[in-house]
């Protein structure tokens, strides 16, 4: 590092003014942010675009996810407060988060999950971090409504984002965005579930737009999974179902949220299937290198949507968040995979014959 370089201080110092924040905030981070807008050429030429696509690959977090930004500022505003217990409900990642802030915030954690439905990467951090882990017999929605319970009665903090500072700090990866771009794009696409994220990016956008620092706004575009899309068809739905467990919630807390973005920036909330998620997933991860959880790859079967209809404009500008890390979700990697390790005698030729040279 050059004596002129400043590091890197995690979202909170770096975006402070448009944070809830005071100088004697007991900032807790990770250094989280700072993540990667990688561009995707191959994977655009793949699916037959024409026009420029990034990547904001958020699995470059410290708990691999985009959760960190929120949790960040959850995590130190319940320190401020004085909090002693943290609790959440999640599909994994907001729990994986929630542990290792609250470890590094010496604060008590507990998290409750949606029984079998959690990708294993994600339980193996949630345990880790020491969170007392509870998995409850009832999808994610469920766990939501006993923790909005617990918060009633006073004794925990609640760090889901029906606690607004989650919000306000997952806004700091549309920030990112522009700093790298110079601009806003001409469309954002993301995964929708609880709805939280896109709530946060439109509210990041407009922001860093009224305050003079991007000229333009985007058109949000979010993406459910079919078996779980209670925005698309205008209801909550009573069994969601995905292979994409991050996402497979059926009654989203920030569901206005969601509509506002759309509405206010003339985007869309459509739905994508199992086997077109899964689809993306592979193509992702053999033409580029990139591998994403399945929940993250739902706004890249959406792009390959809108492109056979005709949707994107050539020479648009298009950021992608990739809101996960694929080995979050070893098991479905594997399944998807297709292929298994080949076992052979531990000589040269029986390796060249393996590889087929
Ligand atoms: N992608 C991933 C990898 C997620 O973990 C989530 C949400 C989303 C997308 C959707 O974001 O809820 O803000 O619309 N995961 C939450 C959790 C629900 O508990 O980890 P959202």
């Amino acid at each position: 590092m050059s004596s002129s370089a400043q590091p890197w201080p995690g979202v909170i110092r770096r975006y402070a003014q448009f944070l809830p924040v005071t100088e004697t905030t007991p900032v807790v981070t990770l250094l989280e942010g700072n993540t990667p807008l990688i561009p995707v050429p191959r994977f655009v030429d793949a699916i037959g675009g024409k026009f420029d696509l990034f990547l904001k690959y958020e699995a470059l977090n410290p708990t691999c996810s985009f959760k960190d930004r929120g949790m960040t500022l959850a995590v130190t505003k319940a320190k401020e407060r004085g909090a002693k217990v943290v609790v959440c409900a999640s599909t994994g990642n907001t729990s994986a988060s929630a542990a290792a802030y609250a470890a590094r915030a010496g604060l008590r954690c507990a998290v409750l999950l949606p029984k079998g439905k959690i990708a294993f990467g994600k339980l193996a951090q949630a345990l880790m971090h020491g969170a007392t882990t509870i998995s409850i017999e009832g999808n994610f929605d469920e766990a939501l409504r006993i923790i909005r319970e617990l918060g009633e009665t006073g004794l925990v903090e609640v760090v889901n984002s029906i606690n607004p500072v989650r919000i306000e700090g997952q806004k700091t990866a549309a920030f990112e965005i522009c700093d790298t771009l110079g601009d806003a794009p001409d469309f954002h696409f993301l995964p929708v579930g609880n709805a939280g994220n896109i709530t946060a990016y439109w509210r990041g956008f407009k922001e860093y737009h009224a305050a003079g620092l991007s000229d333009t706004l985007p058109k949000m575009m979010g993406w459910q999974a079919a078996g779980a899309a209670p925005i698309v068809l205008g209801h909550p739905v009573e069994h969601p179902e995905t292979v994409a467990t991050a996402i497979r919630i059926g009654n989203p807390a920030s569901w206005q949220g969601a509509t506002e973005a759309v509405a206010e920036s003339e985007g869309a909330i459509e739905s994508v299937t199992d086997d077109e998620i899964l689809h993306a997933y592979k193509l992702l991860a053999q033409t580029e290198g990139v591998m994403a959880e399945p929940a993250s790859v739902a706004p890249l079967a959406g792009l390959m949507k809108c492109i056979a209809a005709g949707r994107i404009p050539a020479g648009s500008l298009i950021t992608v968040t990739i809101t996960g890390h694929g080995l979050k979700d070893p098991d479905t990697a594997i399944k998807v995979s297709g292929v298994t390790p080949q076992t052979v005698v531990a000589e040269k030729q029986a390796v060249l014959d393996a590889i087929g040279l």
